[in-house]
């Protein structure tokens, strides 16, 4: 997938918006029940897949596997439905769908290591060209 990067930077910053807006009503409102969903959507969401997608920029040859799609799907749907998790389970006293969700990120970051161990160890080139690095 080329443009790996771009959709995780775009869904990152998607995250970071309902992240803030998130934030600013719970500041507004004095109420800091649901300060985990805002964290984790910001951190899960909003930093980790930002630096994922700095990543895939800065070593091209990790999006030439399957394994950086799958990535994708794992840890930006983990992004969004690991709070929404987090919310249940304040809001309706019912983790299921965040335990469910936790162990479908670990998934994620295990795909994302298989992918940089077959790129830094296994692939001939993991130094992108100057070509590459301004794809
Ligand atoms: C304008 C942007 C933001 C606003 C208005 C905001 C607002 C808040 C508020 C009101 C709380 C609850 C504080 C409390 O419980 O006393 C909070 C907690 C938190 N926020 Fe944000 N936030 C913003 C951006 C971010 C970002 C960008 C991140 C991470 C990348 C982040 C991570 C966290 C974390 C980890 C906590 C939990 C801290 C703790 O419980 O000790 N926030 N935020």
């Amino acid at each position: 997938m080329p443009k790996i990067d771009v959709s995780f930077i775009l869904l990152s910053v998607l995250c970071l918006i309902v992240g803030i807006a998130m934030g600013i009503v719970m500041g507004a409102a004095h109420d800091f029940t649901f300060t985990p969903v805002h964290a984790h959507l910001n951190l899960l969401g909003w930093t980790s897949l930002a630096l994922f997608g700095l990543v895939y920029k800065s070593y091209p040859a990790l999006k030439n596997s399957w394994l950086a799609n799958t990535h994708l799907i794992l840890s930006g749907s983990t992004a969004v439905i690991f709070p929404v998790g987090i919310y249940v389970s304040i809001a309706h006293q019912n983790p299921a769908l965040a335990i469910a969700a936790s162990f479908v990120a670990l998934a994620g970051i295990l795909v994302f290591f298989a992918n940089l161990v077959r790129v830094f160890f296994f692939a001939e080139k993991a130094t992108p060209t100057a070509e590459e690095a301004l794809a």
